[in-house]
């Protein structure tokens, strides 16, 4: 999760980067991303969670979901990602978010939008959603096969339209791979086209249907392209505009570090903020939970519990995700002049090497 124009400039996402970064400085987790549920209306082919028609067995019940949100909001964590799974499956969707809106935590909800109707829209503002993160992978053909569903691009854009109608502001979500790579530069205008303020890319992390997908990986100089391509927008008005947030990919804000530092634009900022929470999150603040309460260094590694929060509870987990973000680590990264700042993409090294502390493979500085 690297917000690629607020690291260095300014931006929409300042004022929440900012208490993200003062959570983790005051030992509470900065971010939470919760995956709710391991059901979906699709089954994509590259999906992490492997998430399909059925929950997962021991999944959190409606009362223990409740008092999980409890929990977040004792702990203090400023931003909370309700994702999936497709979130709007689970049946107390409606009631987790009035828990939270009871407690005043900021929620951002994470889904593929196919279950947003007008009646939908408007218990989102009700509920004090204002923001909302929907996927979409490339022109209307291209969508539709990749999520598996005729008629989803469609329906995405019109529910687009409908939140933005309502001033819930949306984020668009995509997935970097081989089959993706070609409809990247077309996406981040389609993004600005539908007046969404952020193109959220992620690289693909082999695991969950991803796993053994080597083959849609897309090459090191395929990711320097859009390194560059996003870097070229960002500094046509480097205040303004949308914001980028790379994925799995914390080599990429030392890259762009770089290039900025050849052009001679000061990275006093992002160099200052990277120190204390690393381009990589895992161990700085950023906590996953998963459909039946594990708790996780990141949504990415669904296998590599901390503990459950049945038993833990969040201020248990928070402090065993720290002891990870302060350990060293080995390999390439431990080497690296920039580790402290980018740590490598924690997931990445696990699912390569089963070293969570281990080298990651993909670094644009390195290959
Ligand atoms: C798991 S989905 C959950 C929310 C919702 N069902 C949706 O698809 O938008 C959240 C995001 O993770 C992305 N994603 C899924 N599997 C991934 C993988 N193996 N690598 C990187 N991103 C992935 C999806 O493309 C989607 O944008
Ligand atoms: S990526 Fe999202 S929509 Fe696709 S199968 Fe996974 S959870 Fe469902
Ligand atoms: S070697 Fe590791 S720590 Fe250094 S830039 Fe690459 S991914 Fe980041």
């Amino acid at each position: 999760m690297s917000h690629v124009r607020s690291l260095f400039f300014g931006g929409s996402l300042e004022e929440i980067g900012q208490r993200t970064l003062r959570a983790f400085q005051e030992g509470r987790p900065s971010e939470i991303i919760w995956n709710i549920t391991n059901r979906c209306n699709l089954t994509c082919r590259h999906c992490y969670v492997d998430a399909d028609y059925s929950k997962a067995p021991n999944e959190l019940s409606p009362a223990e979901a409740l008092e999980l949100v409890d929990q977040i909001a004792e702990a203090g964590v400023p931003l909370l990602f309700v994702t999936g799974g497709e979130p709007m499956t689970r049946p107390d969707f409606w009631d987790i978010l009035a828990r939270a809106q009871h407690h005043g935590i900021r929620v951002v909800v994470s889904t593929n939008s196919l279950y947003i109707d007008d009646e939908a829209a408007d218990r989102l503002v009700q509920l004090d959603v204002d923001y909302l993160a929907t996927s979409l992978y490339g022109p209307e053909a291209f969508h539709d096969a990749y999520v598996g569903a005729k008629g989803a691009y469609r329906r995405t854009v019109e529910n687009i339209a409908r939140l933005k109608k309502r001033g819930i502001k949306v984020g668009i979500k995509t997935v970097v791979t081989a089959s993706t790579y070609p409809h990247f530069f077309n996406l981040v205008q389609t993004t600005k086209d539908l007046g969404c303020g952020l193109l959220y890319a992620c690289d693909l992390v082999e695991v969950g249907r991803a796993a053994n997908q080597r083959e849609t990986r897309v090459s090191g100089d395929q990711l320097r392209e859009i390194a560059d391509f996003i870097l070229a927008d960002v500094l046509k008005d480097p205040d303004r505009g949308i914001e980028y947030d790379i994925g799995a990919l914390p080599s990429i804000a030392v890259y762009i570090m770089k290039k900025l530092k050849e052009r001679g634009i000061d990275v006093t900022k992002g160099v200052a903020r990277m120190k204390v929470k690393s381009a990589c999150p895992v161990g700085k603040g950023l906590m996953g939970i998963n459909a039946e309460g594990n708790i996780l260094p990141c949504s990415f590694v669904q296998d590599f519990s901390v503990g459950n929060v049945r038993e833990l509870g969040i201020r248990g987990g928070v402090q065993k995700l720290f002891e990870l973000g302060r350990s060293p680590i080995d390999g390439a990264c431990g080497e690296c002049e920039a580790v402290e700042l980018c740590r490598g993409c924690r997931v990445k090294a696990y699912h390569a090497s089963g070293n969570i502390l281990g080298s990651d493979p993909i670094c644009l500085m390195r290959n």
